[in-house]
Order: C-alpha cells, then sequence, then structure tokens
C-alpha cells in the first residue's frame, strides 16, 4: 500500500522532522523512561549488581513491536551504566570482517547496540556470539594452505540487541543473552503520561481530557503517542488557538481518520478484505499479504501485533481469524 499511514508504527526515513522529534523526546534515564516496569526492575538490579563488582552487565535482548521503545531502552540502560554505546544494524555489518573492526575498536565495558539484530548473516551471527561469549576473536589471515587462525582479545562490552522477530534469531545467539525482554503494549494511563510529558517538551498546551482522549487511540505504542500529539498540535494551530482540546482532539483524528481504538483506513481494510473473502475462516499470512497489497513482514511486524493485542485477529494453527469482536467494531453482522 503506497499511502503513508500515520499510525504506522516505523519511523518514516524519510521524514527529517520526524527523527528529530524523536531523539527530543527519547527519555533518558529509567525515571524518565515510562511503563516497562518489570523489565526497568530487572534491568537496574542488574546494572547496579554489576557496577559493584565493576564488570559490564549480561548481554540483553530486546524484542517486541516497533515504536514501544527499544533503541531507546537500549540507550537508557547505556546512560545508566555510565558507559558509551556504539550503535550499529544488522544489515549495516555485512561481512566479519565489519564486525571484527567494530568490535576492536570498542572499549572496555562500552555498550554495543545492535539494531535489526535478526538480519544479521549467520557467517556474522557466528563471529559475534563467540566473541559475546568469551571476549575473544578468531580471524583467519591469509588463504588457503598458508592461512592461519589468530585469536585476538576484545575489552569486555555488553552487546544490546533489538529486534521485531525474535523467531528469526539463530539459538545459538539467543543463547548467549543472559537478559531477554519482551516489551509490551502500553495501558492507555502511561500513554497518556507520555503524552503529557511530550508536550511539556515541546512546549504545547493540551488539556488533560485531550491527553485522555488520545491515549487510546495512539495504538498502545509510544512512537504514534508522539506523532499523533504533533498532528493535532499542528491542527490545534491551524484551526484554533494552539491550546489543545478535546474539541480540536475528536476533529483532528477524524480528518486523520483514526478511530476510537486507533485503527486507520489501511487497518479497517485489510479486516474488511479478509472478511469479504473468508470471512471467519483461518487465514495464512500470505494471503491476508495479498489481499491489501502488502509484504508478510509488514502484516507480521506492523498490522498484526496491535489488532492481536485488541482480540481482532487470533492466530490458529491454520492461519489467522478474524473474531467477533473484530466483527462488532466493523459493524458487520457476527458469523459465529
Ligand atoms: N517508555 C517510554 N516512555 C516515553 N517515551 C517513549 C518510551 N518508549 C518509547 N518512547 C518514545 O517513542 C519513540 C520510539 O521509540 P523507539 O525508537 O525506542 O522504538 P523502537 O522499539 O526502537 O522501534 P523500532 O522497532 O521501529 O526500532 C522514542 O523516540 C521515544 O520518544
Ligand atoms: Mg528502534
Amino acid at each position: 500500500m503506497a499511502i503513508e499511514r500515520i499510525v504506522d508504527t516505523g519511523i518514516h526515513d524519510d521524514n527529517d522532522d520526524e527523527q528529530v522529534i524523536e531523539v527530543t523526546l527519547r527519555p533518558q534515564r529509567f525515571d524518565e523512561y515510562t511503563g516497562q516496569e518489570r523489565i526497568k526492575k530487572n534491568l537496574s538490579l542488574a546494572i547496579e549488581a554489576a557496577s559493584k563488582r565493576d564488570e559490564p552487565i549480561d548481554h540483553v535482548l530486546l524484542y517486541g513491536p516497533p515504536g514501544l521503545g527499544k533503541t531507546t531502552l537500549a540507550m537508557v540502560i547505556a546512560n545508566e551504566m555510565g558507559r558509551n554505546i556504539r550503535i550499529t544494524a544488522g544489515p549495516a555489518i555485512e561481512r566479519a570482517g565489519d564486525l571484527a573492526s567494530i568490535l576492536t575498536n570498542l572499549q572496555d565495558g562500552d555498550v554495543l547496540f545492535i539494531d535489526e539484530i535478526h538480519r544479521l548473516s549467520r557467517a556474522v551471527e557466528e563471529v559475534l556470539y563467540s566473541a559475546m561469549e568469551d571476549f575473544k576473536l578468531d580471524i583467519v589471515i591469509g588463504k588457503g594452505p598458508a592461512a592461519r587462525s589468530i585469536r585476538l582479545d576484545l575489552p569486555k562490552f555488553t552487546v544490546i540487541g533489538a529486534t521485531t522477530r525474535t523467531g528469526a534469531l539463530a539459538a545459538p545467539l539467543r543463547d548467549r543473552f543472559g537478559h531477554i525482554h519482551r516489551l509490551e503494549f502500553y495501558t492507555p494511563a502511561e500513554i497518556e503520561q507520555i503524552i503529557t510529558r511530550a508536550a511539556a517538551i515541546l512546549e504545547s498546551k493540551i488539556e488533560p481530557s485531550a491527553a485522555h482522549d488520545l491515549s487510546t487511540r495512539a495504538r498502545l505504542t509510544p512512537r504514534i503517542a508522539n506523532r499523533l500529539l504533533k498532528r493535532v498540535r499542528d491542527y490545534a494551530d491551524v484551526n484554533g488557538d494552539g491550546i489543545i482540546d478535546t474539541v480540536i482532539t475528536t476533529k483532528a483524528l477524524e480528518m486523520l481518520e483514526i478511530d476510537e481504538l486507533g485503527l486507520d483506513p489501511a487497518d479497517r481494510q485489510l479486516l474488511h478484505s479478509v472478511v469479504e473473502n473468508y470471512g471467519d475462516s483461518p487465514v495464512g499470512l500470505n494471503t491476508i499479504a495479498a489481499l491489501t497489497g502488502d509484504e508478510a513482514t509488514t502484516i507480521e511486524d506492523f498490522y498484526e501485533p496491535y489488532l492481536m493485542q485488541l482480540g481482532f485477529i487470533e492466530r490458529t494453527p491454520r492461519g489467522r481469524r478474524v473474531t467477533n469482536k473484530a466483527y462488532r467494531h466493523l459493524g458487520l453482522g457476527s458469523e459465529g
């Protein structure tokens, strides 16, 4: 689908403004990072214990749908540890040699953040997990019969990996992570808090009742909460006196065609076309992708997590099924 979705949980690469906003709004410490309480508790304990021993913490794997705060949390962890963070991403490390040069340039105690870690090649993955295991790097020098392998000592470092799909990670790599955390969708109350904090940083006036209204329409996802806030703020600047109240909020969301659960036309379209073609029978991911014209991974990463969270789609052994709850929301007669 070529339309740009306001509720798309991904970051729009072509949108510089959006990236600037993300950086401005990014929490720096645990106490600014709303929600995910269990994860924060576990990690702060680990950080405290490690710092008493003057060691880096065990490697951390963060997974969950886009926009829930994986990158942000990685940076918060580095800040809380008082360490430098080096940032890279799976697709950026093409060959084992690229990884070797990153690893040999690390300082003792550094955090190495690897975004989209599921997209590392197998060859790179292998080098990485042996380095994570014993902080040694085996490299082969030369070719053919003259080739020999040497072993380099690496500084002690912490890998923080982020992925939307942990299933795509090879087991040996997965096993090297001492902390594996799944980020959950936020509660509307937490989203409301995130919106209120963001509005204060952006110096825009939002009435508590409007923040409350917005909180259920942001797909329980901080990135979308911030993006909606920005759009509503624009609307208030143009069509009002800049103050975001419930009237402005309702009108702006109507204009954006975002319904009271945060679904946009593309979500409704997806549900409608599955229902029209298959009713409430289970359908495969690829079939859904063919119906909407998206990649299967787009369905899996961007549409499905929230639709499943709402209980609108369920996974069955024979495929995805649209539920009665979704039928009711769409105003369709129930099939069940
Ligand atoms: N717990 C939080 N509290 C407040 N704001 C948050 C929180 N988590 C995320 N945000 C905001 O949401 C934005 C998106 O978060 P982030 O980039 O960390 O998501 P992500 O999980 O890394 O997404 P992706 O999978 O697309 O990389 C951040 O810029 C930040 O402003
Ligand atoms: Mg990220």
